[in-house]
């Protein structure tokens, strides 16, 4: 399947600017391709607690079950100026968990996939 990254880059930037950053005043959006051909974004939202906040991957994957589930096939995060951003740690795992194999995601150093930023990962295969 052919990646619209520029797509995904729009349509992560349009989350991006529903953020709710009051406290970090750092807007982040991600947007996803899923298997079936939808696009789903999320933006982080932060809390006056501050270690309640979620970050933009949670609202995606959210998003994910909301409109039918599925597997991920390409991912991309933007800043407040709509230029790549990576991932954090957490999210990382969060998108493992729903990637397809060999998800790709739009990376500060290009296209990856997703073993590439999160090897040897921990996931539900190690549960059985
Ligand atoms: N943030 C995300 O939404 N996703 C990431 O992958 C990195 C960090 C958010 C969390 C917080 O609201 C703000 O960016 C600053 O850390």
């Amino acid at each position: 399947m052919e990646i619209d990254w520029k797509q995904l880059t729009a349509v992560a930037t349009a989350a991006m600017q529903k953020a709710y950053a009051p406290y970090s005043k750092f807007p982040v959006g991600a947007a996803a391709l899923t298997e079936d051909g939808r696009i789903i974004s999320g933006c982080n939202v932060e809390n006056a607690s501050y270690g309640l906040g979620l970050c933009a991957e949670c609202s995606l994957v959210s998003e994910l079950f909301r409109t039918g589930g599925g597997k991920l096939v390409a991912f991309a995060c933007v800043d407040g100026k709509g230029e790549a951003l990576m991932p954090c740690g957490r999210c990382r795992q969060l998108l493992f968990e729903h990637a397809a194999d060999g998800m790709l995601l739009q990376t500060i150093s290009g296209i990856k996939t997703i073993d590439e930023v999160l090897p040897d990962a921990f996931g539900p295969k190690d549960l059985q």
